[in-house]
């Protein structure tokens, strides 16, 4: 089968700080790094080998995975010393590539189906066979405009309203032949969305659109990543159910409403309330009274007695004052503190290692 590249790079500026100590392809999906998911999901679809084109943070993604075999894939990295945008970088992995291949952003999470759209990218004789789905807000994507066979005509990265003409968007997904590697610059900065795609069409060449309606996402912002989650949630364990990964306390007076998933080493106090959709991360400590919903926790994190967190993102080892609330997409780097009493709504963001409260925060 074929090979795959997954583009490992980019700033995940939108997703800090969450990504600020953890690469966006290592943030936790369901208490499993994001990439678990994605070779997961590959290897389903019989792609084993898998080429990470890495731009940043190589040591501590590479320190990780090894050479996949935990995972049941073959892993190999392309290295980028200076980011070389999504076609530089996958020139720079030229070596590893010899014959059609499959190009993924690295923060999707798909059900689509690779070999079908395999078979359409032999049948049409593509140069570039791009998946394209459905979305309500083209403008933040790449739109991509296709005839009445499916050939693509015309492909505008994040268009202003007034030039958005179709809502089928680039959904990260690529099946590319070798041949299109010469269509890049070696050791230069370039990206498929503005430097690849459209001058290809413009000289004629053959890219062919794939659509799709199975499941698709971009982990790239908090409220997506947090989407997923709650998605994922009642694929895996229902409407109503609840998942312990290993053993915990639960105190009998606790009340867990699923869908939720409890990491190891819980410990879930007196009248306290887990409402889902919510994830906690393994040795989370919920204290008496507490209440955490629609919430995802990280590892090791304290909600003291009586706080409230409501559809907002924990990092590692955050601790939450007493009484405290923390609401409606707020975001804790890890290792936050929060004094007793404090109040962050509205997707306040507060960065690792700080100290914040009481009293009203935001960012
Ligand atoms: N190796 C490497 N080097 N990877 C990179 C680099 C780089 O210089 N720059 C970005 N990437 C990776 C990111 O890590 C991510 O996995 C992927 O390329 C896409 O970058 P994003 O920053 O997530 O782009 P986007 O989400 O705004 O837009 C892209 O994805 C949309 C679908 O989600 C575009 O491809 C759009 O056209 C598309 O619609
Ligand atoms: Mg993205």
């Amino acid at each position: 089968m074929m090979k795959a590249v997954i583009l490992v790079g980019g700033e995940a500026t939108r997703l800090r700080p969450l990504t600020c100590n953890t690469p966006k392809i290592m943030i936790p999906v369901l208490n499993r790094p994001f990439f678990e998911h994605l070779a997961g999901y590959l290897k389903k679809h019989n792609v084993i080998d898998i080429v990470l084109a890495v731009g940043k943070s190589p040591e501590q993604i590479q320190d990780y995975f090894g050479d996949g075999s935990r995972l049941g894939v073959r892993l190999t990295y392309s290295i980028e010393d200076l980011a070389l945008g999504t076609a530089g970088a996958v020139k720079n992995a030229e070596r590893f590539l010899d014959d059609s291949f499959v190009v993924l952003n690295g923060d999707i999470f798909t059900d689509i189906d690779l070999s079908a759209m395999l078979r359409l990218h032999r049948k049409s004789k593509a140069m570039a066979s791009l998946a394209l789905t459905p979305v309500d807000d083209p403008t933040i994507y790449g739109v991509v405009e296709t005839d009445s066979e499916g050939r693509v005509r015309r492909f505008i990265e994040k268009p202003s309203r007034d030039k958005v003409t179709t809502n089928m968007i680039n959904a990260g997904i690529y099946i590319l032949e070798p041949d299109i590697l010469n269509h890049i610059a070696p050791n230069t900065f370039s990206m498929f969305e503005r430097d690849v795609f459209p001058p290809l069409l413009e000289e004629g060449q053959v890219v062919y659109g794939y659509p799709f309606q199975d499941y698709w996402i971009d982990i790239g912002t908090p409220d997506k990543y947090l989407k997923l989650h709650h998605d994922l949630l009642r694929r895996h364990v229902g409407n109503r159910g609840i998942e312990f990964e290993g053993e915990s306390f639960v105190h009998s007076s606790a009340q867990i409403e699923g869908p939720a998933i409890i990491g190891e080493g819980c410990f879930i106090d007196r009248n306290s309330i887990v409402k889902g959709p919510a994830v906690l991360g393994a040795r989370c400590r919920i204290e008496e009274g507490a209440v955490v919903e629609g919430a995802v926790l990280w590892q090791g994190c304290q909600i003291s007695r009586g706080a409230k967190l409501r559809n907002c993102l924990v990092a590692c080892r955050c601790r939450v004052g007493e009484e405290s609330e923390i609401l409606d997409g707020s975001i804790l780097g890890d290792d936050v503190l929060v004094g007793r009493g404090s109040e962050l709504s509205k997707g306040t963001k507060i960065w690792p290692g700080k100290n914040i409260g009481p009293g009203k925060v935001s960012s």
